[in-house]
């Protein structure tokens, strides 16, 4: 048994940041954590296995699609499967030993195995009880399948069997149509498989300004995954080789049955908190399974608060980072605050897709009077270079006051192009203010600053 000043449950992007934070402020921290390696489901079986496989497929996209152009012969490329596993699990391995590593340096505790709560102030792992001043809860989410789906994950999978399939498959069918269908269906498109994504609402990408997901799904079957929209999956009946997927069109209630070698399911996420004792400490929750928490992160129970995935909020992990970093603060007696309207999101296909802020359907809701400035990639030398030209930076900007509201882009670079429009979010700036700055020609940012000055008297290239 060890006394503490902070115990964080779970060692993902929410849980690792916030204890190096706990630390880096003088306070006593442990970490429990039951997986093998740290870094949560993000570092372990999310976010950067995905990104290995989406840079692989990528470059061999390009190698098919446009190295003939750029003069680049030679004998066809092929895919040593079980090579690209190693080289995915070799960026897994690398970053989970990487907060080993900080976690020493920083002198944060790592508990091994799963924890529970058995009463306030206390944390039981194993057969040890440890104390703390403060209880962070930051055990993230599982995915959360359908009634009529079992999940084995060799047949019908999920994200996390999607990266270990021992083959690649000739046929799948993709469940939903959000970040995780999109990006692992990118991949398993790009490696020859014939991918199909079944989705129950009449657009990709839910939440999605409406334009960049019009755009984004032309892209996308333009690379070879296939839509089906306004259809609900009702049953996947596995049998001992592949399954078969039966969905309701909307439109007319009619049932249609397709096979697949593999099923992709990828419906959403729910908050893990099973285990963890909550019910018995009298946790307030909400009602779709999430930690109910005041603004400073804290549960109804003084002392225990809770963070990223498990509480409300975008499934992200640099949302959990940020509230892991706040929450910190917060424990330390200072003043720790995420700003919730400044979040980017990224889906990491090719292109990228990133956004931040209001969408324009949003606008158009609240009523609120604005202007869009847009700008496509199509005149952005850089990006025509790279065979990248089919997308747009999409900026929005309050009709009066010129404040920006909201960026869209979908394009080469996306995922960090849109830090530039959070950082003038931040300070409040107009499309004018980021329509003076200087971009350095000829760069893909270029594009966010014509779309701030279409936002104005007019963009220069389009
Ligand atoms: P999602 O919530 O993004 O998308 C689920 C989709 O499934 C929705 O479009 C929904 O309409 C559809 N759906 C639900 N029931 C259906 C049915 N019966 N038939 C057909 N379609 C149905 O969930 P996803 O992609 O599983 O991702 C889970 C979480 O992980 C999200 O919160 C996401 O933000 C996060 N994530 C983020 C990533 C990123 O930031 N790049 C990468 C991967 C995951």
């Amino acid at each position: 048994m060890a006394e503490f000043d902070v115990i964080i449950l779970g060692a993902g992007p929410g849980g690792y940041v916030s204890a190096i934070r706990c630390a880096q402020l003088g306070l006593k921290t442990a970490v429990v954590e039951g997986r093998e390696t740290l870094g949560g489901t993000c570092l372990n079986v999310g976010c950067i296995p995905s990104k290995a496989l989406l840079n692989a497929t990528h470059h061999l996209h390009e190698v098919h699609e446009n190295f003939e152009q750029m003069g680049l012969m030679g004998s066809k490329t092929t895919v040593d499967w079980a090579k690209m596993l190693d080289y995915k699990q070799d960026v897994v391995n690398g970053n989970t030993k990487g907060i080993e590593f900080l976690f020493k340096k920083n002198n944060v505790t790592w508990l091994k195995g799963w924890g529970s709560i058995p009463a306030s102030g206390q944390v039981k792992v194993g057969d040890e009880v440890h104390t703390a001043k403060n209880i962070v809860i930051a055990t993230g989410s599982e995915a959360s399948s359908l009634p009529g789906v079992t999940v084995d994950e060799k047949t019908v999978i999920t994200s996390t069997g999607a990266l270990t399939l021992p083959a690649i498959p000739k046929s799948m069918v993709v469940i939903g149509a959000g970040v995780i269908g999109l990006e692992m269906g990118s991949v398993y498109a790009r490696l020859g498989t014939a991918v199909t994504v079944v989705e129950y609402l009449d657009a990709i990408t839910p939440g999605m300004d409406g334009e960049v997901a019009k755009t984004f799904q032309k892209i996308l079957t333009k690379q070879g995954l296939k839509f089906v929209l306004g259809a609900a999956v009702q049953k996947v009946d596995a049998g001992k080789k592949g399954a078969k997927v039966t969905y309701k069109l909307r439109k007319d209630d009619s049932e249609v049955t397709v096979d697949a070698d593999v099923v992709l399911v990828a419906t959403g996420r729910k908050p893990y908190t099973a285990g963890l004792g909550l019910e018995a400490l009298g946790v307030e929750m909400l009602p779709r399974g999430q930690i109910k928490t005041d603004d400073h992160f804290q549960t109804n129970i003084k002392g225990l608060y809770a963070i990223g995935d498990a509480i409300t909020g975008p499934m992200l992990a640099h949302k959990a980072e940020d509230e892991g970093m706040a929450v910190a603060e917060i424990m330390a007696g200072k003043h720790g605050h995420v700003n919730y309207s400044v979040i980017p999101g990224v889906i990491y296909t090719s292109p990228e897709v990133a956004s931040v802020g209001a969408t324009e359907e949003q606008l158009k809701e609240t009523g609120r009077a604005y202007k869009v400035g847009k700008f496509p990639f199509m005149g952005n030398a850089r990006a025509k270079a790279v065979f990248q030209a089919d997308g747009f930076v999409k900026l929005l900007a309050d009709a009066a006051t010129d404040r920006i509201l909201g960026a869209h882009i979908i394009g080469p670079g996306a995922g960090d192009l849109i830090h530039e429009v959070c950082v003038a979010m931040e300070f409040g700036a107009s499309a004018q203010d980021l329509a003076l700055i200087c971009h350095a020609h000829p760069t893909y940012s270029e594009a966010v600053r014509e779309a701030a000055l279409a936002c104005g008297d007019g963009a220069i290239h389009a």
